[in-house]
């Protein structure tokens, strides 16, 4: 079937698992029939090499993409940037400019340190925490990345058993040495939080987790983390890699009333561009000086200058808002369509980071045939939407008029007992399920 899949083919060959990143494995959209590859993206629409052109209406580049793909301006003060060069022996004066930036938006931070991407940002933040405590304990909740510090929480006493906590992440490699420095909370659950301090009190260090995500927090959750946090002498790391820049301009803990230790944000700061920020406190990031955090390529010019101009976009059109209008759109009008075609399905997430699941018994052969029916008609889509900033109301209209079209076909095809007959591929494969 086409470039795309043939290339895909190829591709698992050359390259193991196929992609550099889980979330963009085509087995975990339509396995077979994903357009795989793209020749050109812009706004939120998408070309793949076969010449097929789709409207994106599923994760924007993996939630980088918030003002939407070859954003003009960012792309501009990008190639501003590469005229002027890009690399050089000195520093690139933009870090600078954005370290006073991000300490503007977020007063309570004082210093700022960077990386290029979300999870070695997080483990400079982790590493930062550890060096400022001493402890080796973090607890945390959510997903973080792909490193050691983390994925070590799936190291179960039992071989067999590595890998029960966060489903579908798998620890081989991680050293076993690492095994209960890593462990996790659920969101919302303060009781369990709470049981976790008390049992491991004076070992705790760092606690890490995102202010919000899938659901808002429950009264007086955040504030109870961070009352025994301080108490204890807890360093709070909140990242805000996929939920900052959504809800307002910065960190969605600003919104929410509750200040961290250090905050890290990635993907959406720079629209595409591989950048990443670990912002905090003087006297907790004061600490990087004592431990050694250096890379070569955190130092280029082009992730500062892409990070600057699209906060300043953000800023000037009032993206989140923007975000929240078009967010909440799609989510109510997944749920007027199923509640019509009588389908039963859930709605979670914050209005720019919306989720549905099937309630029924095999909710991966319905999402399959979701996608593969939306992508018949020229939807990238799935059982998400991150909406952007490029997504306009007409984007919006046309997407859930086909999102009706489809919801009564698949629940025709439910009460026919056809679901499985109508799938032209295999069924999706489940990937990572984050703790919740
Ligand atoms: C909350 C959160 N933290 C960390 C990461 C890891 O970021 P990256 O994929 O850039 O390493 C992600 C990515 O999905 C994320 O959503």
């Amino acid at each position: 079937m086409g470039l795309s899949q043939d290339l895909y083919k190829k591709a698992k060959k050359l390259i193991p698992g196929g992609t550099q990143l889980l979330s963009k494995r085509p087995e975990i959209f339509l396995p077979d029939l994903w357009p795989a590859y793209y020749e050109k993206a812009k706004g939120c629409r998408v070309w793949d090499l076969d010449g097929n052109k789709y409207t994106d209406m599923s994760y924007m580049g993996i939630g980088a993409s918030i003002l939407g793909y070859a954003d003009k301006d960012v792309d501009s003060a990008v190639k501003t940037a590469v005229d002027k060069g890009s690399m050089c022996t000195l520093n690139c004066p933009e870090e600078v400019e954005l370290a006073e930036l991000l300490c503007k938006l977020h007063p309570w931070a004082e210093m700022v340190r960077y990386a290029r991407t979300g999870g070695e940002a997080m483990a400079i933040a982790v590493r930062i925490a550890r060096a400022k405590t001493g402890k080796d304990l973090v607890l945390f909740c959510g997903y973080h990345g792909w490193h050691d510090w983390y994925l070590s929480a799936n190291l179960a006493d039992d071989k067999a058993l590595d890998g029960h906590l966060l489903p579908g992440l798998k620890p081989k490699g991680v050293p076993r040495v690492l095994k209960n420095s890593a462990i996790p909370f659920s969101y919302n659950n303060i009781k369990g939080f709470l049981s976790l301090v008390d049992k491991y009190k004076n070992k705790i260090g760092t606690v890490v987790m995102e202010p919000v995500r899938n659901y808002y927090p429950e009264k007086g959750f955040l504030e109870t983390i961070r009352e025994m946090t301080e108490k204890l002498k807890i360093v709070l790391i909140f990242d805000e890699i996929t939920s900052g820049w959504r809800l307002n301009l910065g960190g969605a803990h600003l919104k929410l009333g509750v200040n961290p230790d250090i905050a890290v944000f990635g993907k959406g700061i720079s629209n595409g561009y591989p950048m990443a920020a670990i912002i905090g406190k003087s006297e907790v990031m004061e600490v990087a000086q004592e431990t050694f955090i250096s890379s070569t390529y955190w130092t280029e010019r082009i992730g500062p200058v892409a990070a600057l101009a699209t906060i300043r976009k953000l800023k000037e059109r009032d993206v989140p808002s923007h975000l929240i209008n078009i967010g909440k759109k799609i989510q109510n009008g997944w749920r007027e369509s199923a509640e019509k075609n009588r389908l039963k399905i859930s709605v979670s997430g914050i209005y720019p980071l919306g989720h549905f699941s099937f309630n029924y018994e095999d909710p991966l052969i319905l999402k399959t045939l979701f996608t593969q029916l939306m992508l018949e008609r020229g939807f990238l889509a799935t059982d998400s939407f991150y909406a952007s900033y490029a997504h306009r109301e007409k984007n919006v209209e046309k997407y859930l008029e086909v999102v009706d079209e489809v919801f009564e076909f698949i629940a025709r095809a439910i009460k026919e007992n056809k679901v499985k007959k109508y799938l032209k591929g295999p069924i999706c494969h489940s990937g990572f399920r984050r703790l919740v």
